[in-house]
Order: C-alpha cells, then structure tokens, then sequence
C-alpha cells in the first residue's frame, strides 16, 4: 500500500500514511510555462494499492486536476486497486439547479474522479450526503462530527449546548454532542419575504449557556457571525465555531473572532491555522 501526496493535502496525507504503517510518495509536479501542470509518480507502483489523497480546495479547478492526473498515473503505471480520498469535496454545493440552465457541478466532478481511474472513493462530511449516490463506484462519505464532539470535551464547557447551523446540520451537531453528553439543537431560518430571513433557536434556551456552532463548510463566516449575533442577544456565555472544512476565504475568520466567536475549530481536510483536529484516523480507519 502507498500513499500519494496530492499537493492540497500534504500534511494529511502524510498523516494517512502514518496511520496506515505505509509509504508516502511525494510526486513531482511544476508548471509549464504555459500554465499546464506537470506530475509524474517517481515511484514503481504495480500491483499496489494506490491511495491518492488530495482536498478540492481552493485552487479547486487546479488541484481537481491534479487529482485526476495522480489517479489516471496511477492506474496506467499499473496499480492493483486506486483509491480516491477528497477529504474536502469541491463543487459539492452546486449539486442541483438553483436557476434554469445552471450545470449540475458536483456531477461531473464525479464522473472526472471516476473516469480518471478510482476504483473507490472516500470524502469527509460532504455537503450533502446523496451526493456520493453519483458514484457508480463505491463511494464512502465519513464524519468527523464524532472527532469533533471528542475534541470539545477539551474545553471544559458550561451547560454546553451544540448548534447545528441550519436544519442540514442538525444531524452533525447531534453527532458531535453525543461525544460529551451534550444537548443539541439547530438554527432554524424562516423565509419572510424574498429579501429577508428571521432566523431563531429551534427549541433550547442558551442564557448562560456555552455554544458550539457546527457546519460541514465555514467559507465567508456570513452563516457563523449572524448565528453568533443571535445567540449573543440571547445572552449565551460563549460562543465557538466548529466545522469539518475550513474553506474561510478572505477575512472570514477575522470576522467570526471579532463577532464574538471565542475560537473556531476545525479539521485538516484543508490545511488551516484552525486545524487542530486530524481526520487521518478516521480515513485511515476506513480504509482498512
Ligand atoms: C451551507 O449550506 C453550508 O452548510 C454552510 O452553512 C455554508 O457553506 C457556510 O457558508 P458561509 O460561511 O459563507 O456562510
């Protein structure tokens, strides 16, 4: 068994090998003058189990790339099985139509992943569940929620309460919580005109409680800060931010922390100075 770096993932993959008692190849990879990416696999790699692990973060179209010609090397040079791991699954949110001719993203990513090779794949909290159903492969969505409810036993919580982001997450936040025998609730969003939106605590009262906001992706912060302003106004004591992908473009964390937000925690399915939670063992885990 061996392990491929894929640029995006370095440190994970790193991590995965580690876990498994196995190799780790690091491939060789520059840019042609003309932007064109170059990789070669310098290793032999017949008749092994190839894993290939690499994040569809951002530069997502870059490292999709990547991923595909990591994956199409390795099934060339004659690997016995290939093994996709997208910890952070790119174009997972455009996974319908919103609007009339719009193409359906995340499809065809599938199909690039599966056509470059991969005789199986393996993803952390993707946007949507259904969304591995594309794979006519088999296809593993795994959750760090657990990973995450472990690590919040760490923080030495009051009357914690763990708050899915919306209703997709209320299943994340009752994940996570059952780690620490935590209550859990979610952030329900009402449509009151086309332009605005009332959002409010579902059911539990947080005065005086510490909150742990979860999602699967924190990209702007725009989700976390209004939840944060809410339970602010309610009078929660402290308020933290979990989620499985840091994507935090921008100034979205400074934002988050000067909303009130005493951390944000993360995990290393993108490489982020809030990941302090390692999935490795839980792919790895997977995997065997
Ligand atoms: C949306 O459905 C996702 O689960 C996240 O809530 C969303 O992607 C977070 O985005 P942002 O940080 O930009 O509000």
């Amino acid at each position: 068994m061996k392990v491929i770096a894929g640029s995006a993932s370095e440190l994970l993959a790193g991590r995965l090998a580690k876990a498994l008692g196995c190799h780790l190849v690091k491939p060789e990879r520059k840019r042609f003058p003309d932007s064109e990416t170059y990789l070669r696999i310098p290793e032999e790699v017949k008749g092994e189990h190839v894993i290939v692990v690499q994040s569809t973060c951002s530069p997502t179209n870059d490292n999709l790339i990547e991923l595909s010609l990591l994956l199409s090397a390795a099934k060339d040079l004659g690997a016995g099985r290939v093994t996709a791991v997208v910890p952070y699954f790119g174009y997972a949110r455009q996974d319908k139509r919103f609007k009339p001719g719009e193409a359906i993203s995340v499809r065809t990513v599938c199909k690039i992943i599966e056509s470059a090779g991969a005789d199986d794949m393996f993803t952390v909290d993707i946007h949507e569940d259904g969304i591995i159903k594309n794979f006519a492969i088999p296809a593993y969505n795994l959750s760090a929620m657990p990973l995450i409810g472990r690590y919040l036993a760490k923080l030495n919580l009051h009357a914690p309460v763990v708050l899915g982001a919306d209703q997709g997450s209320l299943v994340r936040a009752r994940r996570a919580a059952a780690e620490i025998s935590a209550a859990y609730d979610y952030l329900e969003k009402t449509r009151l005109t086309p332009t605005e939106v009332a959002t409010k605590i579902k059911h539990l009262n947080v005065a005086a409680r510490d909150i742990v906001l979860v999602d699967d992706i924190i990209s702007t912060g725009g989700t976390v800060v209004e939840a944060a302003k809410i339970l602010k106004k309610q009078k929660a004591r402290k308020v933290y931010a979990a989620c499985t992908h840091p994507v935090l473009v921008g100034k979205a964390l400074r934002r988050i922390l000067a909303a009130g937000v005493k951390k944000v925690i993360a995990t290393d399915t993108i490489e982020h100075k809030t990941s302090v939670i390692s999935v490795a063992p839980l792919i790895a885990e997977a995997i065997r």
